[in-house]
């Protein structure tokens, strides 16, 4: 324990030492510099602008998700992450210094940010030093002069540790996994605040630097285009940039033993990581990827983001894959579908999100409906015999409860339902609407949210504009009422 600590701390130093060059100086902008006397245009004298009084609160501790209330923070709005990541997997001390760029929505006094154990050190908001206090995952930073609305802010901060392992109301585990040679790193639904202080809620979507030193011999990835890597004493590191805004669940740092294989997918730089004990049974399914992306680019518009891949480890205690932007994680060898429906995800949940965690199947039953239709064009099977397969469930099976968006607790996220029914809510869209409407509004969907949030109400809405169509009373039956929908 001791010597942990010990790591610990002299992670802290060498992090807190080498930030003075990450925090902007406050106030450097010297706006009135641009103010220069011109002799020949004199300038005719304006009275000085006076912003008003402030009356700063301190900003809500959540964003008041039905599922998650303390996921996320009011009073700001992230504009950028950027973190340096010091992981060293012997000891499975993470350390981290992150420069969050953020803009505030109200004069705001104090505000969080969402954070799950370790130690913290200088923490500071536009250079200046803050006062922090730490409740539960809320990490309370006052600033020492309070902010105004609609201003852009700095925090900064250096934080070491062991991450902490989360397990969901499911059951299962998420954030930062370690694994035999790293860590599987993922987010979904609020995994994040284990390796980042984040605002951890959908609607808070940011652009990502991430950085992250590992031993020499180890890769690590992220999201985004690789800006470069270097080595130095023994350690590399891999700085990674995600440019299109991006929700915090789907932020990765997956580490570990990987052969990495660089191409260009769609027009875009692909980066394929696989753990070594994977590749034999993953390369037949990896060499799909390209063709995914060019069918489902074909279906629902041009692909969302500019890098494209996949990361492919050997976490089987974790037990599902997850769409991570630009590289969705499979915890082994994924099979064409499971591939299939992470590279979805990429329009359907990433580029179009959730507003709330209820709306789950906006994301998975879009995901799951693409495995069907990639069956489809791939001639192995339609997606109405999967439908059909499915109608044949009897009316007690566990296929149709609960409702896919009648959610009522967060355990029931990932359930069976919310996939398959919500996939066959889909399909029996189209076979009302026909083929030439329904593939209208999944391309409308996408074209019109893109990088976006949605609801449930919102796509019953476009829905009903494309076919011209009353569809309460359908979208009733297949996404809220409990129970097997009749007449089908
Ligand atoms: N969104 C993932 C997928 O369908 C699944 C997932 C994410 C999940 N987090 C989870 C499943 C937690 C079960 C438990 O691709
Ligand atoms: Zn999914």
């Amino acid at each position: 324990m001791v010597a942990r600590r010990t790591g610990i701390r002299a992670a802290l130093v060498a992090l807190t030492v080498g930030m003075a060059a990450l925090v902007p100086a406050a106030a450097s902008a010297a706006p009135w510099r641009a103010d220069v006397r011109h002799p020949h245009h004199p300038r005719p004298w304006v009275p000085p602008w006076h912003p008003g009084p402030l009356s700063p609160q301190a900003g809500a501790p959540g964003l008041g998700d039905p599922f998650f209330p303390l996921a996320g923070n009011g009073g700001y709005d992230v504009g950028n992450y950027s973190l340096k990541l010091d992981y060293e997997p012997s000891t499975g001390v993470l350390a981290g210094a992150a420069v969050i760029t953020a803009r505030a929505t109200q004069d705001l006094s104090r505000f969080d940010l969402d954070l799950r154990g370790f130690t913290l050190a200088n923490v500071r908001v536009d250079g200046r030093p803050a006062v922090f206090t730490r409740d539960g995952q809320e990490l309370v930073i006052t600033p020492a002069r309070p902010i105004r609305a609609r201003t852009a802010f700095v925090v900064s901060l250096s934080y070491a540790g062991v991450p902490e392992v989360v397990t969901d109301p499911d059951g299962s585990i998420e954030g930062w996994v370690p694994t035999v040679d790293g860590a599987f790193v993922v987010g979904e639904p609020q995994g994040s605040p284990s390796w980042f202080p984040a605002n951890d809620n959908p609607r808070d979507k940011a652009t990502y630097d991430v950085a992250i030193t590992v031993p020499l011999g180890l890769t690590a990835m992220s999201n985004g285009v690789l800006a470069g890597t270097w080595s130095r004493g023994g350690r590399t590191t891999w700085a990674w940039r995600e440019s299109s805004p991006m929700a915090t669940y789907l932020a990765t740092a997956t580490l570990g033993r990987f052969t990495l294989t660089r191409s260009r997918v769609a027009g875009v730089p692909s980066y394929v990581a696989v753990d070594p004990s994977q590749e034999a049974a993953s390369a037949p399914v990896l060499a799909k990827l390209p063709a995914m992306v060019d069918y489902f680019s074909s279906v629902f518009g041009r692909y969302p983001f500019d890098a494209v891949g996949a990361i492919v480890d050997d976490a089987p205690e974790v037990g599902y894959a997850l769409e991570s932007q630009t590289k969705p994680n499979f915890d082994r060898a994924p099979g064409e579908f499971t591939l299939a429906h992470e590279i979805a995800h990429q329009w359907y949940g990433n580029s179009v999100t959730l507003t709330v965690w209820p709306d789950i199947w906006l994301n998975e039953g879009f995901a799951a409906y693409s495995e069907w239709l990639w069956g489809e064009h791939t001639g192995q099977f339609t997606a109405q015999e999967v439908f059909d397969d499915l109608y044949a469930e009897p009316a007690d099976s566990g296929l149709w409860s609960p409702p896919p968006a009648g959610l009522t607790d967060p355990a029931q996220l990932f359930s069976g339902s919310v996939y398959d029914r919500g996939a066959m809510t889909l399909h029996a869209l189209r076979v009302t609407v026909g083929d030439p409407v329904f593939f209208r509004i999944l391309k409308r969907w996408y074209a019109q949210n893109r990088d976006g949030n949605v609801t449930t109400a919102g796509f019953i809405a476009l829905a009903e504009r494309e076919s011209r169509q009353d569809l309460d009373a359908f979208f009733a039956a297949w996404l809220t009422t409990p129970g097997k929908p009749a007449s089908w």
